[in-house]
């Protein structure tokens, strides 16, 4: 857990399963069990911002620590910093084991926040599919998207090595699509109610 890099205690006993009801609550349940990690396969959930991706994801995160497994956690962005900044001082190679090694990689927000270009450094999708494919039929990675897999490309870079980072893990992987409302505008409406102003629209945040 310490290692991890998961900040937050997040569990499916706390999801509000009739917040979102086009959720497959016992699809979850079932894959909250982590057999598909034992299995090595991979999981990608898409959906719009603050439908519960990361939430489910950290969950399966603390469930995966709790049953002994290996994991790291990140942010899409934070990792490729971290490998970015690998390449300055010469420990890409000892780093991107180290992504590659665990158990359970979750990956998650690819499409949110800006990713590095540099003319001088691998793309994004360079980097994303070095690790993706050392893990790739061998160990389980888990992803979140709030982008359409089909803009990935013009996200990470590189629409061809996008594209080839997508044949092996969403082709393969259990794909879940969560399309519903945003837990985080509730949130919002709420405290505005509570004010007595009405609800900004910020379901784009
Ligand atoms: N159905 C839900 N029940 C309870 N809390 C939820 C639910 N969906 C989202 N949340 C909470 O709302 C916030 C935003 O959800 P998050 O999982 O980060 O959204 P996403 O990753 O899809 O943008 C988090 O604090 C999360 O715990
Ligand atoms: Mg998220």
């Amino acid at each position: 857990m310490q290692t991890s890099g998961l900040v937050e205690n997040k569990t499916l006993e706390a999801f509000d399963w009739d917040f979102q009801p086009g959720l497959d609550k016992s699809f979850i349940v079932e894959l909250g069990r982590l057999d598909f990690v034992r299995r090595r396969d991979d999981l990608v959930i898409t959906g719009k911002s603050g439908t519960g991706k990361s939430h489910i994801l950290k969950a399966f995160g603390l469930r995966a620590c709790q049953q002994g497994l290996s994991l790291r956690y990140a942010r899409c962005v934070d990792l490729l910093d971290d490998l970015h900044a690998a390449l300055a001082d010469n420990t890409y190679q000892r780093r991107i084991k180290a992504w590659a090694r665990p158990d359970f990689l979750i990956i998650d927000d690819v499409g949110l926040g800006q990713v590095r270009k540099r003319d001088d450094e691998p793309t994004a999708a360079h980097t994303l599919f070095n690790l993706i494919d050392r893990r790739h039929g061998k160990l389980s990675t888990a992803v979140t998207s709030n982008i359409r897999l089909r803009d990935w490309g013009k996200y990470l870079g590189d629409a061809t090595l996008a594209t080839a980072i997508l044949d092996r893990l969403a082709m393969h992987a259990i794909r879940i699509d969560i399309d519903g409302p945003s837990y985080r505008q509730r949130i919002a409406s709420q405290r505005a109610d509570k004010r007595g102003v009405p609800p900004s629209d910020d379901s784009q945040a």
